[in-house]
């Protein structure tokens, strides 16, 4: 069954633990996902980015969840994650989706607030969760001086103020978490965290999962956070485990015996996922 995001996020609020989000960019990484959570009985949020959605096609991720979830008896949620346009959000909101995020964090705050309201009356008017975003989450490649770093994380006020206009129900913030793979590790700034918390009252998404040692994503649990996504290291625990298998056997023609590989390791990183957020065993408490 494909449940709204937002019970999941209230739930682990409460529970004091935080549900990973993985991106999905084909069936074997969407089955290691959901499998992964019926073995460890842990709510889960299987997620698309817009490129990810068309290139499988929100349709066909809609029927492979909703069979996956009923074939392991499991609920998941299932997201569109950094939506990149009121289409793409009401595309998969029509084809079934049970949240959206709408990423307007490259634009103004005043266009942000309108775009991200249009898509939160969309969703809503059907039961569907909205996330959004202010402040600017950077991309790996992205070399920052501490000036740039600084300005690109989330203002509280204006994390308050696009709460409070938008209804969105979860809010990604930028809080020196980056997308990708960490050039040095990463440091949370966790009093920016705890002021957008206690402003805000909503919950708060980690995006840029990959990397972020495991005691701060503990603390970050602690202050606030419900939803942390994690994509670059499911797809590089995959994509290194695929080349192992190929590695072994160059001229194997077996594509299940490749893609079992695969699916094994991945759900190994995901199981080390669900324990670092503690959701491990939450998933009958939903
Ligand atoms: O939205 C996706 C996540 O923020 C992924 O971040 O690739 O660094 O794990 P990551
Ligand atoms: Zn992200």
């Amino acid at each position: 069954m494909l449940v709204p995001m937002k019970p999941l996020l209230d739930a682990a609020l409460k529970g004091g633990y935080a549900v990973g989000s993985f991106n999905v960019a084909s069936y074997e990484m969407m089955e290691s996902i959901i499998r992964t959570a019926a073995d460890c009985e842990s709510p889960v949020i299987v997620s698309t980015s817009s490129a990810e959605a068309r290139y499988l096609d929100p349709e066909v991720v809609v029927a492979a969840a909703r069979a996956l979830s009923h074939k392991y008896g499991t609920p998941i949620a299932l997201h569109l994650d950094h939506g990149d346009s009121f289409e793409m959000a009401t595309q998969c909101i029509r084809s079934g989706y049970t949240s959206v995020m709408y990423d307007g964090s490259h634009l103004s705050l005043h266009e942000n607030i309108a775009l991200t309201q249009q898509v939160v009356a969309a969703a809503h008017a059907v039961g569907v969760t909205v996330e959004g975003e202010i402040g600017r989450i950077q991309g790996v490649e992205d070399d920052l001086i501490v000036d740039e770093r600084e300005a690109s994380m989330t203002d509280v006020n204006e994390a308050t103020r696009f709460a409070h206009e938008t209804g969105i129900d979860a809010l990604a913030v930028a809080i020196g978490n980056a997308h990708g793979f960490y050039k040095s590790e990463p440091t949370l700034d966790m009093a920016r965290l705890s002021a957008i918390r206690s402003a805000t009252d909503i919950s708060i998404v980690l995006h840029g999962g990959t990397g972020i040692p495991a005691e701060q994503i503990k603390q970050a649990v602690t202050l606030g956070i419900a939803k942390i996504n994690v994509a670059s290291k499911i797809r590089r625990t995959f994509m290194n485990a695929l080349h192992g298998a190929l590695a072994e056997d160059p001229n194997t023609t077996e594509v299940r015996d490749v893609m079992t590989v695969g699916r094994e390791a991945m759900m190994a990183a995901i199981k080390e996922s669900m324990e670092m957020l503690g959701s491990i065993g939450k998933s009958s408490k939903v």
